[in-house]
C-alpha cells in the first residue's frame, strides 16, 4: 500500500545553487560562470487548448532544473547530471541523439534548434540537477530545455526574444526529441512571474501576467489560498498515442467545420463558438463533436477564470476548474479512474474550491485551489484516503508560483 508522503519544502535555492556550483568545481576543475534555472509549471485551465490556438493559464512552480555552466574555448559541450551521476559530451558541428543518456537529448536538441536558427554558439561545460518530478506531467523536460537555452544564451554572449527562447525549446522537442507538444510548457518556464499565473493566447503568442489570490503571493491579499499538486503516482502509459491522436481529431474537426462554416475562415478550433457548434455540429461525428464541445467550452472558461481572479471571485474561478475536469472527463476523454478519483474526493472536501486533472491526462497530477487552513485536511481527506483506495504512491506539493527563466551569477 502507498503513503500519502508529501515531498516536503523544496531545498533552498540557496542551497541547491550552492551544492551544484560546489559539483561542477570538482568535476571540470574551475568554477561555473552562472547557473540558469527554469521551473516546471502546473496549468490551472485551458487543457489541450494551445495546439488548437486558444488560451491556457499555466502556473511556474517553485520546482525547478537548474544548469551551471561555464565557456570553453573550443565547440565542445561536456554536461553532467547530479540526478542520474552520468555525463555525456557532443560536438557543436555534429549533434546526434545520445541513446545511452537520453536526459542529454533535451541539451542536444536545444542546441541543435539554437544553431538551426542561426545563432552561432561557443563550447560549453555545465552540470545540471533538477527538483521537478520526472513523468509527473509538471513539465520537467520543457524546464530542462529552456534552462538549457539559458545557459547557451549567457554563455555565447547571445541576447534572446524570451518568446524565441520558448520557441527554440519547442522546436527541439518537436524535432529532436520526437514528442509533438504545443508552446505551453516553454512558454510559461521561459515567462512567468512570482506570484502570478500567464495567460498565453497561444495564437499570436502574446501573454500576460494574471495575479493569483495566493496567501504567499505579493498580490495575493488576504485571500489565504494555496495551490496543491496532487500525484496519481500513475505515470502516463497511453500519453503519446492518445495525446497524437486527440491533435489529429481536432485537426479533423476543425476542417469539416470549416467546410460548413461559410461566412468566416476557421483554421482551428480557436476559431469555432458555441453557436456554430449549435447550428453545424451535426457535420461532426460524435466523438469529434465531443472533442470540438471541449476545446470551444474550454477556451471560454478560460477567459471567465481570467476575469474571476481579476474580480477576487474565487468561488466562481474554482467552478471552472471542475467544469473543466468533467469536459476533460467525459468530452476530451483524457482522465483516468485514479484522476478522477482525486478530483472526486477533493470536491468533497471542505476547503477545497476547485480540482481538476492537469497537464495531459492518462495519469500525472491534479491542481486543487483550497484555503490555506484546509491543506492538511486535504493530505487526510483527498492524498492518504486515495493512497488506501487504490493502493498507490500518491504525492501532494503545495506549490508557489514562481518566476520563470532566472540567471543567477557568482561573484
Ligand atoms: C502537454 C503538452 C502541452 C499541452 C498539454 C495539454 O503538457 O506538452 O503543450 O498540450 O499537454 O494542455
Amino acid at each position: 500500500m502507498g503513503g500519502a508522503e508529501d515531498l516536503g519544502a523544496p531545498a533552498s535555492q540557496e542551497e541547491r545553487l550552492r551544492r551544484l556550483a560546489g559539483a561542477f568545481e570538482s568535476r571540470f576543475g574551475r568554477p561555473p560562470s552562472a547557473v540558469a534555472a527554469a521551473p516546471g509549471r502546473v496549468n490551472l485551465i485551458g487543457e489541450h487548448l494551445d495546439y488548437n490556438e486558444g488560451h491556457v493559464l499555466p502556473v511556474a512552480i517553485d520546482r525547478s532544473v537548474m544548469v551551471a555552466f561555464a565557456s570553453r574555448p573550443d565547440r565542445r559541450v561536456r554536461l553532467y547530471s547530479l540526478d542520474f551521476e552520468q555525463e555525456s559530451a557532443f560536438h557543436l558541428d555534429e549533434i546526434e541523439k545520445d541513446p545511452e543518456v537520453p536526459w542529454s537529448d533535451y541539451v542536444r536538441g536545444v542546441a541543435r534548434a539554437l544553431r538551426e536558427a542561426g545563432h552561432r554558439l561557443s563550447g560549453l561545460d555545465a552540470a545540471l540537477q533538477g527538483d521537478v518530478p520526472v513523468g509527473a506531467g509538471l513539465s520537467s523536460s520543457a524546464a530542462l530545455e529552456v534552462a538549457a537555452l539559458g545557459a547557451f544564451e549567457a554563455a555565447s554572449g547571445l541576447r534572446l526574444d524570451r518568446r524565441d527562447l520558448a520557441l527554440l525549446g519547442q522546436r527541439a522537442e518537436n524535432c529532436f526529441v520526437g514528442v509533438a507538444c504545443g508552446i505551453m510548457d516553454q512558454m510559461a518556464a521561459a515567462l512567468s512571474r512570482a506570484g502570478h499565473a500567464l495567460l498565453i493566447d497561444c495564437r499570436s503568442l502574446e501573454y500576460e501576467a494574471v495575479p493569483l489570490p495566493l496567501e504567499d503571493s505579493p498580490s495575493g491579499g488576504g485571500a489565504g489560498l494555496r495551490l496543491v499538486v496532487a500525484d496519481s503516482g500513475v505515470r502516463r502509459a497511453l500519453l503519446e498515442s492518445q495525446y497524437n491522436l486527440r491533435r489529429q481529431e481536432c485537426q479533423r474537426a476543425a476542417e469539416l467545420l470549416a467546410a460548413a462554416i461559410a461566412d468566416r475562415p476557421v483554421t482551428a478550433l480557436r476559431d469555432v463558438g458555441a453557436e456554430d457548434l449549435a447550428r453545424h455540429g451535426d457535420s461532426l461525428p460524435p466523438n469529434l463533436l465531443k472533442r470540438a464541445r471541449h476545446v470551444v467550452e474550454e477556451e471560454r472558461r478560460v477567459l471567465l477564470s481570467v476575469e474571476a481572479l481579476r474580480a477576487g471571485d474565487v468561488e466562481a474561478f474554482g467552478e471552472m476548474l471542475n467544469a473543466s475536469h468533467r469536459s476533460l472527463r467525459d468530452d476530451y476523454e483524457v482522465s483516468s479512474p485514479e484522476l478522477d478519483l482525486l478530483a472526486e474526493l477533493a470536491w468533497a472536501q471542505a476547503g477545497v474550491l476547485g480540482s481538476r486533472l492537469t497537464g495531459a491526462g492518462f495519469g500525472g497530477c491534479t491542481v486543487s485551489l483550497v484555503r490555506a487552513e484546509a491543506v492538511e485536511a486535504f493530505r487526510e481527506g483527498v492524498v492518504a484516503r486515495y493512497c488506501v483506495e487504490t493502493g498507490r504512491e500518491g504525492r501532494m506539493y503545495v506549490c508557489r508560483a514562481a518566476d520563470g527563466l532566472r540567471l543567477h551569477r557568482f561573484g
